[in-house]
Order: structure tokens, then C-alpha cells, then sequence
């Protein structure tokens, strides 16, 4: 199999101060971005004078109303920081704690972001920023094409595709994702299925010890997130990974996305503690397609009894804990690429599982090259 991979980058440059000088640095920026896939941006004006972007309208000159949307498809983000005392910190802010490479760059002449500087200069210094000034713009070109293609470079190989199924407990993913990958072999794909936690011997073993009704000792939260994600760990280097590099389709139930919404937010552990584990555990792979199944804990089979005794500790969790999860779950669907809320229909598997080919369809048409 072999899948397209278009690469997006994010530009993010100084707004607030936006020196005129600096324009053909800018293009430059852009330019040699390019070079490496298609690069959006927030700031763009049709009347702006300074940016390399014209055609298209911002929405508002509110910083925090900008479109995050491009930042969220996108594998880095370059940021030109000259001259700015906040210019660009919202993006770069959320980039790194959404766990992509950071290039925040300026010219030795100006000052850059002061919040920027002070935190990649702190105790607490994210690993995913490099903080570089450049001289000239013929510097600036090399700095930026060294990043590009590091970050291009260490991209896990796209020739499987990794699709999963993910949802609330009780809201039927197993049968949809069993369903689905019946579906794609039914289309002639190679396809591994496999499921999380678990989907090896040891991973399974952990999964026992964070889901068995047997375990009664309570976990503390921060060693039930290192339990999940030490299962997937494993799964990865033993089944994601090798079946990716092979060609493979890998369908599985859940994934980090579950992390992000159980721990990070039914947890509550937050996004900043989640999001650099499962960039770890997974060394940096995330679906190429995701479902969600959005479902009302009061909808859920959970919520009429259906699992009895036998609910392990989180399906024992209350309404409040179940109803941070979904807004977890709907929380990453805003993030992340590729990513499809499928409402729950009650009694409505075949619904669901059509409207789910439909997608998956549309996708495989795309992205895969015949
Ligand atoms: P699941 O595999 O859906 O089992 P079942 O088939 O019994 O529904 O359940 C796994 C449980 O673990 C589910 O309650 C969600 C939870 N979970 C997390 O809290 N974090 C994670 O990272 C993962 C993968 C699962």
C-alpha cells in the first residue's frame, strides 16, 4: 500500500509589531517551507501589507479568535519572533504542548518573544522547541531547511494506515471496529486488528491489572496513566509498528485518544502531563483516520446495567467522571486530524457502521495510491 503524505507546515510571524523590514524575511520563511509541503497560516489578511499571505480573511483581530485549524492539521510550526514582546506566543504555546517540533527563530537585531525566550530558557524547557537567531537570511534559509527535513525525516514511513475506533464505555466501538475491518478485507486490504490496552501477552497482563473486577486496591491516577501507556508501549513496538512498516492496515480499539479523554480529562491530569507520555508510547504515531463514537453516558449499555458485577473500576466511575470523557473526546476531535464524530444512534449499529464506510471510503480514495 502506498499512502499519500502531504505534509503541512504553519508559519507564524510577529502580528503585533510586525516590523515592515521584515517582510522579505517572511516570504523567505515561507518560501523555503514550501519546498517541503503546503504551509497555512493564521495571520492573513487580504489587506495586509506584511504578510505573505493575501486571499484569504482573518476572522478577527483578537488574537485568541484566530483559526487554529491549519495549527491543528499540521506537523511544525516556524516561527518568526523578531521584535515581537507576545507576537506569535499563542501559537507557539499551543504547539508545543500539543507535542509538534517548534522552530521560534529572530533576527539578532530585534528582541524576541519575551514569554517564548524565558520558558525555553526555564527549568522546565519543552524538548520540542529550538530556539534559534539567525543573521542573515541566507541563515535563515539553512536553519529552516535543516529543521524541515528533521522533522520530515524522523515522520514515521506511511506505507500502512492506522485507523481506530474509539468512543465512551458501552457505546458499542468493539462491534464497529470488528465490523469495519471485516469491511476492509472484504475490500482485499491486509488488515491487523488489534485493541487497547492490550493486543500482546504483556500488554494484556497490564490491562488485567488496570481493568480486571478482581483488582480492588484503588490506583493512583499518575500509575494507572503509566500503566496505559506502558501497554501501549508495548503494543506499539511489537504489533502497530512492525505491521505499519509491512504495508498493513492496523484497526484497533482505541488508542491515545483514550488517554486524552479518560485520563486527561476524566482524571483530570490535564493535557500538559497527557500529551508528551503518549508522544513517547507511540513514538510520535497517531491515526491516519479516527472515529468517535459520541455517546450520553445515559445511552450507553453502562447506564442500563447490562455490565453488572463485572464493570471494571472506570466503568465504575460516576455520571460526572463519564461525562468529562466525552468532553475529552470531543475536546481531540477538535484537535486532531482526520478525526470523525459518529453520533450514537440507539439500536443503530448498521447506522453507524454505514455512516463510518462512508467516511473510510471517501479516505481510502484520497489518500491511498493505486
Ligand atoms: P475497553 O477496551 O473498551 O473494554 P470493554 O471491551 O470492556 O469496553 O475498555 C478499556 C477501558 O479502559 C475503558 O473504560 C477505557 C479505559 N482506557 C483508559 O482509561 N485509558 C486508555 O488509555 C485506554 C486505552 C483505555
Amino acid at each position: 500500500m502506498n499512502i499519500k503524505r502531504a505534509l503541512e507546515w504553519y508559519f507564524t510571524g510577529a502580528i503585533t509589531t510586525r516590523p515592515p523590514e521584515l517582510l522579505p524575511a517572511y516570504k523567505r520563511i515561507v518560501k523555503t517551507m514550501q519546498e517541503f509541503g503546503r504551509v497555512p497560516s493564521a495571520h492573513v489578511a487580504d489587506d495586509d501589507p506584511y504578510h505573505p499571505f493575501v486571499g484569504k480573511k482573518r476572522k478577527s483581530d483578537n488574537v485568541h479568535d484566530f483559526d487554529f485549524a491549519g495549527l491543528r492539521n499540521s506537523v511544525a510550526l516556524v516561527a518568526e519572533l523578531s521584535g515581537a514582546t507576545t507576537g506569535g506566543g499563542a501559537e507557539v504555546d499551543y504547539a508545543i504542548r500539543a507535542g509538534m517540533p517548534v522552530l521560534a527563530t529572530w533576527h539578532k537585531a530585534h528582541h524576541a518573544s519575551w514569554y517564548i525566550t524565558q520558558w525555553a530558557n526555564s527549568s522546565c524547557a519543552p524538548p520540542n522547541l529550538q530556539l534559534i537567531p539567525y543573521e542573515s537570511e541566507d541563515h535563515l534559509e539553512g536553519i529552516i531547511k535543516t529543521f524541515c527535513s528533521g522533522v520530515q525525516k524522523a515522520l514515521p514511513p506511511r506505507n500502512g494506515l492506522y485507523i481506530v475506533v474509539e468512543g465512551g464505555d458501552g457505546c458499542g466501538k468493539s462491534t464497529q471496529s470488528g465490523r469495519l475491518s471485516a469491511y476492509l478485507k472484504e475490500k482485499g486490504y491486509d488488515v491487523a486488528g488489534s485493541r487497547e490496552p492490550g493486543g500482546t501477552e504483556q500488554a494484556e497482563r497490564i490491562r488485567n491489572v488496570l481493568l480486571s473486577p478482581r483488582e480492588k486496591e484503588p490506583l493512583h491516577p499518575l500509575a494507572e496513566l503509566f500503566l496505559f501507556e506502558a501497554a501501549r508501549a508495548q503494543l506499539f513496538d511489537q504489533v502497530i509498528k512492525p505491521n505499519l512498516r509491512e504495508g498493513r492496515m492496523v484497526v484497533t480499539d482505541r488508542s491515545f485518544l483514550s488517554t486524552f479523554a479518560y485520563q486527561g480529562f476524566g482524571r483530570q491530569l490535564g493535557v500538559q502531563t497527557i500529551d508528551p507520555l503518549n508522544q513517547l508510547a507511540t513514538d510520535g504515531i497517531s491515526p491516519d483516520l479516527a472515529f468517535i463514537i459520541d455517546v450520553d453516558f445515559s445511552q450507553a449499555k453502562i447506564a442500563v446495567g447490562e455490565f453488572g458485577n463485572d464493570r471494571d473500576r472506570i466503568e465504575r466511575e460516576g455520571q460526572e467522571f463519564h461525562a468529562r470523557v466525552r468532553q475529552g473526546y470531543l475536546a481531540a476531535a477538535e484537535r486532531h486530524r482526520n478525526v470523525h464524530v459518529i453520533p450514537y444512534i440507539v439500536n443503530g449499529i448498521d447506522e453507524m457502521q454505514a455512516r463510518i464506510r462512508v467516511i473510510t471510503d471517501k479516505f481510502l480514495e484520497e489518500n491511498v495510491i493505486k
